[in-house]
């Protein structure tokens, strides 16, 4: 193959043919053609974009690059979800063992954090014993018995993202929504899904930052992953606010399983249609994650509907919180736990505890007033640079450390409440971010009515 000339037919601004797409890919992923080269590609692309036809042969390639998983016929419908990442989103979590069991198969492949957005497996490595990495085998197993598992891609899996995106990663080229697409989707289709809903984040801490490009990336992926045969759907979800009241790895696993306790799922219902986030914990802190246990029962329910196990969203949304009240699902979660090595007894004594990180620090209000700015870019800046994120993909984590109890918009203070607690490793890291955290908390005099979680769906038939 004579990739020069496509990468100038690209940087040109020429429409390449599939087997183009397909041939470069394999190359590449075979090592045949230089780093240096594949940059330019991707330059090219970036500047140029790709046509729908060009975007659909580049995510086919890269999913064929690999293995596809090959699960055995059943009448549990394959289902996930991909989030396109932000500060407390921890959604994957609870909703995993709840789509189990509500009659799914889950092979949820998840990745890593990088920057400030958090990462699936990173929040689960801090579970004493559980792991992550498991082979193909091992995964269908767990789904066939278990109906879910939430693991890593294994080293056969789509090669080719893995090579491309750490390219992209390196050369300027990661925002460009034809490359989110392929990278997203051809992870996505190795898992031979039949539905797959996606939650396309936009706002301070997101990777689109305005509405308009989170729109753009979500119909693009809509499109593709319908046509090749996933009914696909997204959610807008606004993330200029952390999702919840926790962020940080270990704080996070905390809350997904406190979303899974009997009962919480009562007051999501009751407010689906402005969820105020007023709930408190059994030990009258401020925790409750209304706005999590809304975006993981919407999640569900669109899944019951892209499946037809429900009939409408409202019914769906109902048969999901019946689920999620029953109790099933936090039994399912332990299930899930057991079956990828996690050490149960470690891990609930690890869950009695009030913090894992050995200093712990409150910022608290100056004034009484209303929260109307909880800026999760900079809360996700902060909580990277006590040690719980990467600044390079080398970097270790520190899975203890982070913030809690975060007062969210819309919400009354007094002077001296609890605006958030700060986990860190030491006193001074403490000190410096909870200074540097004080900016991110506005509290005004009038109450502001918080921008709604959700603000727009789109499915295939747009
Ligand atoms: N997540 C992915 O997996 N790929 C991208 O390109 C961006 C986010």
């Amino acid at each position: 193959m004579n990739f020069l000339s496509l990468i100038e037919s690209k940087r040109d601004g020429q429409t390449l043919a599939p087997d183009q797409i397909e041939g470069f890919v394999r190359e590449f992923t075979a090592g045949v053609i230089p780093d240096y080269q594949m940059a330019a590609m991707l330059m090219a692309i970036f500047f140029r974009g790709l046509t729908t036809a060009e975007t659909t042969a580049l995510t086919l390639a890269m999913r064929d690059s690999g293995d596809v998983l090959k699960l055995p016929r059943d009448q549990r419908p394959l289902v996930d979800k991909h989030s396109a990442g932000g500060i407390g989103d921890k959604v994957s979590l609870p909703l995993a063992p709840l789509l189990a069991c509500l009659g799914f198969r889950v092979p949820m492949i998840s990745g890593r954090g990088l920057g400030i957005t958090g990462g699936t497996l990173d929040k689960l490595d801090s579970i004493p014993g559980f792991k992550t990495l498991l082979s193909a085998g091992k995964i269908v197993e767990q789904v066939q018995k278990t109906g879910c598992v939430i693991c890593g891609q294994t080293d056969r899996m789509v090669p080719a993202d893995k090579k491309i995106y750490a390219l992209r990663d390196v050369s300027g080229t990661v925002p460009s929504i034809p490359l989110i697409t392929a990278s997203i989707l051809s992870k996505k289709l190795a898992e031979s899904l039949d539905a797959l809903v996606l939650d396309v984040k936009f706002g301070s801490a997101a990777f689109m930052q305005t509405r308009t490009d989170a729109r753009k990336l979500a119909k693009a992926m809509v499109a593709l992953g319908n046509e090749c045969g996933v009914n696909t759907r997204a959610m807008l979800t606004n993330m200029d606010t952390p999702l919840g009241r926790a962020a940080g790895n270990w704080l996070e696993v905390k809350e997904s399983v406190a979303c899974l306790e009997i009962g919480r799922a009562d007051l999501l219902v009751s407010q689906a249609a402005q969820p105020v986030l007023r709930s408190t914990t059994a030990e009258g802190g401020q925790r409750g994650p209304a706005d999590l246990l809304k975006l993981v029962l919407d999640c569900a329910a669109h899944l019951l509907v892209q499946t037809r196990k429900a009939r409408s969203l409202v019914a769906a949304r109902k048969q999901a919180a019946d689920c999620l009240n029953s109790g099933a699902p936090r039994k399912k979660w332990d299930e899930m736990l057991v079956a990828q090595g996690a050490d149960l007894g470690a891990f609930n004594k690890k869950l009695a505890l009030d913090h894992t990180a050995p200093v712990v620090v409150e910022l608290k209000a100056e004034k009484p007033g209303f929260v109307s700015k909880c800026d999760a870019r900079l809360i996700g800046e902060v909580i990277r640079d006590l040690g719980g994120g990467r600044l390079t993909k080398e970097s270790g984590i520190n899975y203890d450390v982070g913030i809690d109890r975060l007062a969210k918009p819309g919400e009354a203070v007094q002077k001296n409440s609890i605006l958030a607690r700060i986990h860190a490793a030491g006193q001074s890291q403490a000190k410096s971010a909870c200074a540097r955290l004080r900016a991110a908390f506005e509290i005004s005099a009038r109450r502001t009515v918080p921008a709604p979680l959700v603000i727009e769906v789109i499915s295939r038939s747009e």
